[in-house]
């Protein structure tokens, strides 16, 4: 057993100021207020201005999270950032972030696992601060999502948002009352990777592309892939739904959250929803919805909070998080 464990020290978020309602959206495409809401919980969504990067919105994120620790950015040395809607297709946008905050030490960089990327980069930094490599990680997911939708398929750019959020994780010797990352678990199978990609790319059209979605399909894979993966957290550490404070999932779509907490047993007082506000923030999402929960006094030291996300490729995955 490891005798190091990453203890969350702070959260932060951010938002673009710009918002698009789903009565804009109806102004744009064949859409309703009621078709959104009902299908999916969405409300609006934040779109980052002209001009806005990734980068910048991690940034805001990241200087959140580090407010929030009472850390200085020179007291971290891992970056480890979640998207798949980076800057430039390179550097990655983590060196952005990392020169941004000052930084010219330890190592920072991206990683790619669609919606379920901010679990993936939880796991990377987790484990690397618990072999020892690295002290302090800042572990961010931060999308701009706007940029890779087709504005005029109603199937999907209803869907999605902009937006970033950060986590300062630390290595601290076990024993600071069990808290920090108890475990995680991730998977993936690309024989889906058809049902939910974005149609260019670098080595393959030379272009960007939009994104495209079978959603039913999507839909029929996502509660079962969820909950086994949580199921899997569960028997690693003897957690239950019963035992658990909260849920904070990846926020894609109320639906589907719904049913996973329902086939868990998750009772919905302990399900955290920011979905309707921001829509699918793909990477962004499970950060964004725990600094909401945690910013209203919900979640609190010692709390036990069970994440989980599934996403293009697939890939999905879950942590608990003692915080
Ligand atoms: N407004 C109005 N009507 C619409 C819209 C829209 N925005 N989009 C689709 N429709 C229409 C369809 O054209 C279809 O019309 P038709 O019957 O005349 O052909 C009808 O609504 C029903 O379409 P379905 O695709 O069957 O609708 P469904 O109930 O499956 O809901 C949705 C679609 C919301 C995408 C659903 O499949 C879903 O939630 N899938 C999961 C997708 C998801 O969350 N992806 C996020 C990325 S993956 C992740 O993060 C987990």
């Amino acid at each position: 057993m490891s005798a190091i464990r990453s203890v969350v020290r702070g959260v932060g978020a951010y938002l673009p100021s710009r918002t698009l309602t789903n009565a804009d959206l109806a102004l744009m495409v064949d859409t309703s207020d009621e078709w959104i809401v009902q299908r999916t919980g969405i409300s609006e969504r934040h779109i980052a201005a002209d001009g806005e990067l990734t980068s910048d919105l991690a940034l805001h994120a990241a200087r959140a999270a580090l407010a929030d620790a009472g850390l200085d950015a020179q007291d971290i040395d891992l970056i480890v950032l979640a998207t798949s809607t980076p800057d430039n297709t390179f550097p990655a946008t983590a060196v952005s972030v990392q020169a941004g905050l000052g930084i010219t030490h330890g190592a920072a960089f991206d990683l790619q696992a669609v919606c379920s990327g901010f679990v993936f980069a939880l796991a990377t930094a987790d484990n690397f601060l618990k072999s020892g490599a690295y002290k302090r990680a800042l572990v961010i997911g931060a999308e701009t999502f706007s940029r890779i939708l087709d504005w005029s398929d109603r199937t999907t750019c209803v869907l999605f948002g902009d937006g970033a959020g950060a986590l300062v994780l630390e290595a601290v010797s076990e024993g600071e009352e069990g808290r920090g990352v108890l475990t995680t678990h991730l998977r993936s199978d690309g024989r889906h990777k058809n049902k939910l990609y974005v149609d260019g790319g670098v080595s393959s059209t030379k272009t960007v592309g939009y994104l495209r979605m079978e959603g039913r399909e999507v839909f029929r894979h996502a509660v079962g892939m969820i909950t086994d993966v949580i199921e899997d957290a569960f028997k690693a550490t003897g957690e239950s739904a019963a035992s658990i404070d909260w849920f904070v999932p990846h926020q894609a779509n109320r639906r589907i959250i719904d049913a996973s907490a329902v086939k868990l047993g998750i009772a919905p007082e302990k399900v955290v929803i920011t979905v309707d506000h921001h829509g699918n923030t793909s990477a962004a999402s499970i950060p964004l919805a725990l600094a909401a929960a945690y910013a209203d006094g919900r979640i609190k030291k010692g709390d036990l909070v069970l994440l989980e996300a599934m996403g293009g490729g697939f890939t999905w995955g879950s942590a608990l998080v003692r915080w």
